[in-house]
């Protein structure tokens, strides 16, 4: 496994990671799959995190049975209308959704000069970051609508280590999801996991929410 004193820069998700905005997400697709008939699992659930947009809507769509019910036109429809739902969500979200210890955690990785950037599946991310204050930390990101393959692919945390100008042995990448754990670690980077480590059990380091995730607890990891 990488050294601590290896580390330059940390990559982050940011729906579940940064802010607890995922329970937004599941909220807005599980009105619309209960909507088109099918049937909201904790496992469909867990499933979404991580997951493109329209990927998550064909995801829906297979757990009922129903991949070929619609047109391209009609699923557009449908994901558009979740993302308004998610936005309506969105609405009166400020700094108080950040979870907790990131402020702290990321002023840290600032006063050590570790270089930051955002791998996020999220074509809202540049809004929501404005939204919790912290796009200043966040000059660098990869932009989804620019990639080939969504997460679990490698290309996402692969991008968010070059736009660094950094390998990617020198970076850590952040999740919350099983998809971007498979990410991180297709991109040959440190993987670390939040939430719980039956679900994330291929994260290479597990925090079990983010007020564990700091630079001591991450350096006593590695020893
Ligand atoms: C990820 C979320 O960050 O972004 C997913 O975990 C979401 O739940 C995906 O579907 C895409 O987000 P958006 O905002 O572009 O629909
Ligand atoms: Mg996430």
């Amino acid at each position: 496994m990488v050294n601590f004193e290896q580390i330059k820069g940390f990559v982050f998700d940011l729906d579940g990671v940064i802010a607890d905005t995922s329970i937004y997400h599941s909220k807005a697709w599980r009105q619309l799959a209960e909507e088109l008939g099918v049937t909201w699992t904790t496992e469909l659930s867990n499933n979404l995190k991580g997951v493109s947009r329209m990927d998550s809507l064909n995801l829906i769509l297979k757990a009922g049975g129903k991949e070929s019910a619609y047109t391209e036109e009609e699923k557009e429809h449908y994901a558009t209308e979740k993302n308004t739902n998610y936005l309506n969500l969105l609405k009166d979200m400020d700094a108080s959704a950040i979870l907790p210890g990131i402020n702290d955690f990321i002023e840290d990785l600032k006063r050590h000069d570790y270089k930051l950037s955002l791998a996020s599946a999220s074509k809202n991310s540049p809004l929501v970051l404005e939204q919790l204050g912290l796009a200043k930390y966040f000059e660098k990101r990869v932009d989804p609508a620019t990639l080939k393959h969504g997460k679990p692919d490698p290309e996402i945390f692969a991008r968010g280590a070059e736009i660094l100008g950094l390998k990617p042995e020198e970076c850590v990448g952040i999740e919350d999801a099983t998809a971007g754990i498979k990410s991180i670690n297709g991109a040959s980077e440190l993987s670390i996991g939040i939430g719980d480590p039956k679900i994330l059990n291929e994260a290479d380091i597990n925090f079990t929410d983010t007020s564990k995730l700091t630079l001591e607890n991450i350096k006593q990891a590695l020893k």
